[in-house]
């Protein structure tokens, strides 16, 4: 009576692991990229993540329309100072929120942004320079400053 019981228990705990591990591996390789709108964030062909076209988008398309928290520079420093845009005065900086802090840098820009302020708080709302095939990364320019204020280079 006792052999058995332990057997039985034996195969639901093995039938639960092994249901476990296969429901984990499943899932994991059907966990889509992390995406909204027109924007996917996946490995960047120059740094770390970076933002890609979901889907065709023709020149002129809004891309990307990110709330956003003007603060003053203060607020920001380490690491958070090579994320956020600048803001409307010199002392002020502007932290993006969606995808907008993940798009990369280069010098032939794909996408440019500006700030609209409505009735809600100010906005960075990032559009399409040209058309962009599916799949391509999609950058702005930081501008020559951010890069020699920071002593980094670019690819
Ligand atoms: C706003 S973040 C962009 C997202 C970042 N790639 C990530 O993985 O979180 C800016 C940082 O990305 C890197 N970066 C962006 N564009 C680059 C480029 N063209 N070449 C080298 N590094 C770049 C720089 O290290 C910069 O500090």
């Amino acid at each position: 009576m006792i052999p058995n019981l332990l057997f039985e228990s034996i195969i639901i705990f093995a039938t639960g692991l092994v249901v476990g591990v296969l429901g984990t591996v499943l899932l994991r390789k059907k966990a889509p990229k992390v995406s909204r709108g027109a924007v996917l964030i996946d490995a960047s062909k120059v740094a770390g993540r970076g933002a890609f076209a979901k889907r065709a988008i023709r020149e002129g398309d809004i891309v990307e329309r990110c709330p956003a928290l003007e603060v003053t520079d203060k607020d920001i420093g380490g690491e958070l100072l090579n994320y956020v845009f600048y803001g409307s005065a010199e002392n002020k900086r502007l932290v993006a929120m969606g995808y907008g802090m993940l798009f990369n840098h280069s010098p032939q820009p794909n996408v440019a942004y500006y700030r609209e302020d409505g009735p809600t708080g100010a906005e960075l709302i990032i559009y399409a320079l040209r058309d962009i095939r599916k799949g391509e990364e999609l950058y702005y320019n930081y501008g020559d400053d951010w890069w020699s204020t920071r002593g980094e280079t670019c690819e």
